[in-house]
């Protein structure tokens, strides 16, 4: 990050986001944060700078502050100095900015000034969030690269992947090519789901001993659903593809899979500035109701179905979000909007209109969620609209999702994953 156009473009961000504060004499603290320790052990965690930091300073290091002085228009970065006795242990951090030290002493020079810190201030996070979600060049340039890793990981799948494989076999191969083409990390835990597993929205962590993705083996036919990115230069992708392995695709297999395919070939076509992005998930909904009607899951109206949360038991979550710094990005909710109860939207991460240079994901999804389908109370509520004898045959199916990243420009959406295969069968 040292050559001088990011630099103009890292100063040009700072000039944005003043500009969004508009503060009279006040003090901003910018922190990025400390390493977290493991949870009873001296050991730590690896360190991700605070986003807002890293946004304004490009730079990504334990205890560092950037701070803003409103009175004198002036930033400064505070950064830390290693001791030898770090050094034993630690390779040292660039020396950024002034040593971290001198930061009490110009906060007390400035004793008429407010201190406000970035962290507990809406006001400041929301100014930084407003610009945080149109990205400039720098950034898309990280996230094409980001998205660049992905494809040698989604590629290695296609190539490599067969029944018999267990999920962590998996995981791994993936995984590793992500590193070799550049990745500095994944942008979150990798999901890699077999069969049933596919129904579980975030298959990670596990529990005990057992990790998710897990020993679980693939077997012939089953649906496999990876849900994975790179990240480079601080900046994620996030990537879904779902297929059956080592079988034709069932009828019921490859009518759904269409189903979430065209719910998500409509929704891109309509990443463009100035729509809104609840209708675009909404109308997703309608697709996916419309597909399920057809193959006699649902009976009823599509509309009253999506407004009664019928569709939603088998889409639940929303159609996508925001994606940068981190993969649920910043801003996804503007001042004067609140997170929706409606049974359809309720985990919508995003609501606000489209605008140019913003990035999204875009990923609707269907899925035989047990928790949902063998809940008593779920059944009696929606035993006129749910086709309960059918549905029956699909539990353990589990589920299909399809997501890709999206640049929203005026010149229409720029997918960019859109590299990355999107077969329906592999092995
Ligand atoms: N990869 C997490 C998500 O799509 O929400
Ligand atoms: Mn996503
Ligand atoms: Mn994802």
């Amino acid at each position: 990050m040292a050559n001088r156009d990011s630099e103009t473009l890292l100063s040009a961000r700072r000039d944005r986001v003043m500009a969004r504060w508009d503060l009279k004499d006040e003090i901003v603290l910018v922190r990025s944060g400390s390493v977290l320790p493991m949870a009873g052990s001296d050991m730590e965690h690896s360190f991700q700078p605070h986003p807002d930091f890293a946004y304004l300073s490009g730079r990504g290091i334990p205890d560092a502050v950037l701070a803003f002085d409103a009175l004198q228009d002036q930033w400064q970065l505070f950064g830390p100095r290693s001791t030898p006795d770090d050094q034993v242990w630690h390779q040292p951090a660039d020396p950024i900015g002034v040593p971290l030290e001198e930061l009490e002493g110009w906060i007390a020079l400035r004793t008429e000034q407010t201190v406000l810190e970035a962290w507990d201030d809406p006001k400041i996070q929301a100014g930084i969030a407003a610009e945080r979600i149109h990205k400039d060049e720098l950034e898309l340039s990280a996230l094409r690269s980001a998205a660049a890793t992905s494809k040698s990981g989604f590629d290695w799948v296609y190539q490599n992947v067969a029944a018999g494989m267990t999920e962590r076999e998996i995981q791994v191969g993936m995984e590793a090519e992500f590193f070799r083409a550049g990745a500095v990390r994944t942008a979150y835990p990798s999901i890699v789901a077999t069969g049933p597993n596919g129904a579980y929205l975030h298959y990670f962590y596990g529990q005990d001993d057992s990790l998710n993705p897990s020993t679980r083996t693939l077997q012939k036919g089953e649906l496999l659903l990876i849900d994975a990115g790179g990240e480079f230069g601080g900046y994620a992708s996030d990537v879904t593809r779902t297929m059956v392995v080592g079988a034709e695709p069932t009828d019921v297999q490859s009518f759904l899979w269409q189903v979430v395919l065209s719910a998500q070939e409509l929704a891109i076509d309509r990443c463009r500035p100035g729509q809104e992005w609840r209708e675009i998930h909404l109308d997703s909904a309608r697709t996916i109701g419309s597909g399920l009607l057809e193959l006699g899951l649902l009976r009823g109206e599509v509309d009253q179905l999506v407004s009664s949360g019928a569709v939603a038991l088998f889409y639940p979550h929303g159609l996508g979000h925001l994606i940068g710094l981190t993969v649920h990005d910043a801003g996804g909710y503007p001042a004067g909007r609140e997170p929706s109860s409606h049974p359809q939207s309720r985990y919508l991460r995003t609501d606000r209109p489209l605008e140019a240079g913003m990035i999204t994901s875009v990923e609707p999804g269907i899925y035989f969620i047990e928790a949902l389908l063998a809940d008593p109370a779920v059944r009696e509520r929606f035993a006129e609209e749910v086709v309960w004898d059918a549905v029956e045959p699909l539990r353990g199916f589990g589920g299909i999702r399809i997501e890709d990243d999206i640049h929203i420009t005026d010149a229409g959406p720029e997918v960019l994953s859109e590299d990355i295969g999107k077969p329906i069968r592999i092995g």
